[in-house]
């Protein structure tokens, strides 16, 4: 991972939790490590906590200090708020210490990130980012989403969020919150991560590490997925993903141009990448 980020130099790394697997000091001190090495690279990073990084088995600091290492050795902060000209990433915290593995969005954090979004220039790419997923993925077992998911995805589709960016579910999922919640509205792309770093892949992803690259302009977002290739010793790209920027551009992919038919040679990357993430 650290080599991608050498290699191709994003913009942005977003870190969709469950930074360690029991919430344990040494676990924290070992993910601060890593991102400290992404962030040496001249790369900013933004984080919120997964349902890992609250202590399972020690229920007295679940109870009433859930996040207390997660402060102390990673970020003080929760939910993070990135923006510049071109770009906006909000982070929610959906993982409490009264529930399991089961994540929320309270609705007190919905009001704030509207505010947020709706103060935001209609250009800037808006990115919301939660750990628990807000749709149910497809072929896995269980159809369970976050409390509050249909608020949210209404809200985030009214206030022009781009992108709805998750992970939980150890399974990459790379598609529209219109396919789970026809309504008429703005559909939002919604990607949720596969595990990038450790061996707990499920689903198709099952001992596999992936993790999505986003390109954006004014135009259009295109995602790959990239998976880590043991003949090639590196992440590569497994498969690309085009959309429009549905505030800008009426939604279609007319005036896009797949890599195939271009005429141009196919650059390695498209030229313009005001943002990315991994
Ligand atoms: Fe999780």
């Amino acid at each position: 991972m650290i080599q991608l980020v050498e290699r191709q130099r994003p913009d942005f790394v977003v870190i969709s939790g469950d930074l360690t697997q029991r919430a344990k000091p040494e676990q924290f001190r070992e993910a601060r490590a890593f991102v400290d090495r992404i962030e040496a690279l001249g790369v900013p990073t933004l984080t919120v906590p997964g349902n890992h990084d609250v202590p399972l088995y020690r229920v007295w600091e679940r109870i009433f200090n859930p996040y207390g290492c997660y402060r102390k050795h990673f970020s003080p902060e929760l939910e993070p708020v990135y923006r510049d000209e071109e770009l906006l990433v909000v982070g929610i915290n959906t993982a409490f210490g009264w529930t399991i593995k089961d994540g929320r969005i309270t609705l007190r954090r919905l009001l704030e990130v509207e505010k947020i979004l709706r103060a935001t220039p209609e250009s800037v790419l808006k990115v919301v980012v939660a750990h628990h997923h807000l749709i149910p993925p497809p072929n896995f077992g269980t159809q369970e989403v976050l409390a509050n998911a249909y608020e949210a995805i209404d809200l985030f589709s009214s206030a022009g969020v781009d992108l709805i960016l998750s992970g939980h579910l150890h399974q990459a999922y790379i598609g529209s919150s219109e396919e789970f919640y026809p309504k008429g509205r703005p559909p939002v792309v919604i990607l949720h991560s596969g595990t990038t770093t450790s061996n707990r892949g499920r689903g198709g992803e099952r001992e596999a590490n992936t993790c999505n690259w986003i390109e954006a302009d004014g135009k259009s977002i295109v995602v790959s997925h990239y998976r880590w290739h043991h003949k090639l010793g590196r992440f590569a790209e497994h498969s690309r993903h085009w959309y429009p920027r549905q505030e800008l551009v009426p939604y279609t992919l007319e005036g896009l141009e797949a890599p195939g038919r271009s005429r141009e040679p196919v650059p390695a990357r498209p030229p313009a990448a005001p943002t990315a993430t991994i």
